[in-house]
């Protein structure tokens, strides 16, 4: 069979990342390789986010430059197929083809076991090709083993959608209901990674603590039985909603030392007024209660949140409250945004429309106050002895990289081949981005993190 190359772009969240991974998989079996460039390439996927900005837009302007390549191609007797695949391909559908009638395939993010059909269908050129439906169930059961290249860190897809609709987020109506993967298909994949090299497994999913799969007592079951797995040093898990943040998962990461004290919650806004308007069903002081739990029961623990500013109604005194939120919690990393309204949300209707040059100014004060944290607390590592799990190489000869149980990344003088290990390092200087550090003399230790 002659190989046929695959590009894929890859937009938006760690999800998106691992459904890109799985797609090669799946085309891998009839023929398709991974290549770096899309130029000459016999398949290009643009695997699109829709969560925020004019997402839709930037998908339709990539698309144009990509449609040179594959008028190129055609030129030098070729066929470049050009897939879209997840949330701007599930929200838009059929209006890509509309404005984009090059396109070959439209596919929303539960359709992508069924790619090779689909490639099948396009390539025999029977028209484009168009699939958003739902069935989580189906492409978990049908996608092939991951096989692709695997790092020391691997993510691992556990449960997928949300149905809290959260008034700003388009994700209940692009990735769909909620639904787990059964402990068993988490248990074998994450076996199987750890069988090509992974040391540490980030758990993924819209709503990854609402995991309510078959086969373990909730998602606290879930991480207690994966900790088994041996050689299995480091697990994370990524997002969760505070709602879900439970007593067995809070006590997990008191009892489970594989569990990283690290956990990324996102919060939005510390105005209880907004936090009603947002219909995220949780208040600031709600919040801040779980924090203060999660740090009883594992004191080292480091927080992470996104925040949104501008979200309709939003006021002064609101804006406030997030900043006061902000210093009550203390976080070691962040991301936040403009409130961008999405079409088909009711934010989006939402009368009371703050407007961008306020958005503007309460990002830059927010950002200016994360930053402060985020400097604060890698400060605070300087001069402490940390282990760290070791990546690759580092960014100058004699170093490796890798990264502290908070996530930060660690740069160390380093000799041996340490990639897959565990090893205390002392860290010596520290910047609001990275850590540098040294190894101990005899101070590696595998089995534990
Ligand atoms: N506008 C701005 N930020 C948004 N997010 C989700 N939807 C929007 C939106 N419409 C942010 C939230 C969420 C993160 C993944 O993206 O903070 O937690
Ligand atoms: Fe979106 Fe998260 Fe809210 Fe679900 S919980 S609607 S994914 S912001």
């Amino acid at each position: 069979m002659n190989t046929k190359r695959l590009h894929v772009i890859t937009h938006g969240c760690q999800m998106n990342v691992y459904d890109s991974g799985r797609m090669a998989d799946v085309l891998a079996p009839i023929g398709y390789a991974p290549v770096a460039s899309p130029d000459g390439a016999d398949m290009v996927i643009l695997n699109t986010c829709h969560i925020r900005d004019r997402a839709a837009e930037k998908v339709f302007s990539e698309l144009g430059r990509l449609r040179l390549l594959q008028a190129q191609r055609a030129l030098d007797g070729g066929r470049m197929v050009l897939a879209v695949a997840g949330c701007v391909a599930q929200a838009e559908g059929a209006e890509i083809l509309r404005r984009a009638p090059y396109v070959d395939l439209v596919l929303g993010p539960q359709s992508y076991h069924r790619l090779p059909e689909m490639v099948a269908r396009a390539t025999r050129a029977v028209g484009a090709v168009v699939e958003t439906d739902f069935a989580v169930e189906e492409k978990f059961d049908t996608l092939p083993a991951q096989t692709g290249p695997q790092g020391v860190t691997a993510f691992l897809t556990v449960q997928e959608g949300c149905d809290k609709f959260c008034s700003f987020c388009v994700v209940p109506y692009t990735r769909g209901a909620e639904s787990s993967r059964p402990a068993s298909a988490v248990l074998a994949e994450a076996e199987r990674l750890v069988s090509l090299g992974a040391r540490e497994v980030t758990l993924l999913g819209q709503n990854v603590n609402a995991w309510h799969g078959e086969g373990a007592d909730g998602f606290a079951g879930l991480v207690r039985r994966l900790a088994t797995i041996p050689g299995l040093l480091r697990l994370r898990y990524t997002t969760s909603h505070p709602r879900d943040m439970d007593d067995a998962l809070i006590r997990a990461h008191a009892e489970v030392p594989a569990l990283m004290p690290f956990l990324h919650l996102p919060v939005q806004s510390g105005s209880d007024r907004m936090l009603a308007a947002m219909n995220r069903r949780h208040t600031a002081a709600g919040y801040v209660a779980i924090i203060d739990r999660l740090r009883a029961a594992r004191p080292d623990i480091a927080l992470s949140s996104d925040f949104i500013v501008g979200h309709p109604g939003e006021t002064e005194v609101d804006f406030e409250a997030t900043l006061e939120l902000i210093q009550r919690v203390g976080f070691a990393q962040s991301f936040s945004f403009k409130y961008s309204p999405r079409p088909g949300t009711p934010a989006a209707a939402a009368p009371a429309q703050v407007d961008e040059a306020t958005k503007d100014r309460r990002l830059q004060t927010l950002q200016a106050l994360l930053r402060e944290q985020q400097g604060a607390f890698n400060a605070r590592t300087a001069g402490l002895d940390v282990p760290v799990l070791f990546t690759g190489p580092g960014r100058r000869p004699g170093q490796m990289s890798g990264r502290t149980p908070w996530l930060q990344p660690v740069h160390a003088d380093a000799t041996g081949n340490l990639t897959g290990t565990v090893a205390m390092v002392k860290i010596v200087a520290a910047t609001p981005t990275s850590l540098t550090g040294m190894l101990h003399p005899d101070a590696q230790e595998r089995a534990c993190a």
